[in-house]
């Protein structure tokens, strides 16, 4: 699958694409089968998609389902949690149920977290696997993309890059940070459609190597997302796009 890429002039122009590209998606699911599921990304970028998105009022919040990619080992509240991230530039602006939004445990115990966050995937996918396998197939997964190549929190040299079986795994902090909680290249790859959101000139060198250097997703996580039977786009903006 050769990966979709569009340019953006700045952030804010990403911004407008990045909320584009989720409607269009929900629109798509909807319309398909009444049910919208998207993973969240963390981290900056995605801010100001997410305020964007607030604003658009093109979407029946009532049947999308909200879902995180990764989280940090926080309690929700937490100013390095996704979930607040996500809580405080989107979903307390938008009409959404509460039982619609499906956060990562980032209070527990990692693995248990791991394990409870893999139950949840399975209650609500139950109807929805792919085709002949039994992973979940979200509609839309937002990725960031990490300055050493790692998207969600598959870091470099990380085991669930290996992870065949398992759908959330837990992953060791890297640096001083907290332990995190992930989806799995596999869970990733079975979805409809992947959208990266890159932004700055810090990431020019980085998206430089993931999209045209060797192939080497063991050291470039962000190279193992090539979705089996999906859409993969990446949104740039010119500062990252840079080098390319
Ligand atoms: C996280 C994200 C992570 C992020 C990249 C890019 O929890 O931090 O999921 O994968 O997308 O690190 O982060 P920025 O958007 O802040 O550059």
């Amino acid at each position: 699958m050769t990966p979709q890429i569009e340019i953006l002039p700045d952030a804010d122009r990403l911004a407008e694409a990045a909320t584009g590209r989720f409607l269009q998606s929900a629109s798509r699911a909807v319309q398909s089968r009444g049910v919208f599921t998207v993973a969240l990304s963390g981290g900056s970028t995605p801010r100001g998609a997410y305020s964007h998105l607030a604003g658009a009022q093109a979407l029946e919040w009532g049947k999308a389902l909200v879902f995180w990619g990764d989280e940090r080992c926080v309690p929700p509240e937490h100013p390095q949690s996704n979930y607040r991230l996500a809580r405080e530039s989107l979903l307390r602006h938008i009409p959404i149920p509460a039982g619609n939004i499906h956060r990562m445990p980032g209070e527990l115990e990692p693995e248990a977290a791991a394990q409870e966050y893999e139950r949840e995937l399975s209650t609500v996918f139950s109807g929805n696997a792919v085709r002949g396998s039994q992973l979940p197939r979200f509609d839309l997964i937002l990725l960031g993309l990490g300055r050493d190549g790692h998207t969600a929190s598959v870091f470099p040299g990380s085991t669930a890059l290996s992870e065949q079986e398992r759908w959330v795994v837990a992953q060791p902090p890297v640096g001083d940070g907290p332990w995190r909680l992930t989806l799995t290249p596999p869970v990733i790859n079975a979805a409809s459609e992947v959208l990266f959101l890159v932004a700055g000139h810090d990431k020019a060198d980085i998206l430089r190597r993931v999209l045209h250097g060797p192939r080497d997703p063991l050291n470039l996580p962000a190279q193992a997302i090539q979705p089996s039977d999906g859409e993969l786009m990446w949104l740039l903006d010119a500062a990252a796009a840079s080098l390319l």
